[in-house]
């Protein structure tokens, strides 16, 4: 049976904001990107670590350019990420998959503003 959590009022959320939450033993962070709101599990798949307090930025392509040649790096403005702070690792912000492994994904929870509030659905 899901929970409908609320978290605060979308006015108290500047641009990179988060809140993070214990729900049923669950440490949840939510974040706000852009004018956009995600929920993402805050305990890193790796070890563990306090992933939704690490940096959220736009996901770095690198492009080959030949043997002994640094990579072309270039910005993707349409992926937006969350790393880890202890570690590293990567997470695609909205998906929670880990940018390096299909097989690893952070869970993440559905986000409703309701009357200028941000509630999250926790299963
Ligand atoms: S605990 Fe998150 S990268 Fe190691």
């Amino acid at each position: 049976m899901s929970e409908k959590v609320e978290v605060k009022p979308v006015a108290e959320f500047e641009d990179g904001d988060r809140e993070i939450l214990t729900v049923n033993g669950k440490s949840i962070g939510v974040i706000q990107y852009d004018g956009n709101f995600y929920a993402l599990s805050n305990t890193c798949l790796h070890d563990c670590g306090p992933v939704c307090t690490g940096r959220v930025h736009e996901k770095m392509d690198g492009e080959y350019t030949g043997t002994g040649k640094p990579l072309d790096w270039s910005h993707n403005e349409d992926e937006i990420v969350i790393s880890c702070p202890w570690h590293g690792w990567t997470y695609d912000l909205e998906t929670g998959e880990h940018l390096a492994t299909d097989d690893i994904q952070l869970p993440t929870y559905e986000v409703e503003i309701e009357d200028g509030d941000v509630y999250i659905i926790v299963e």
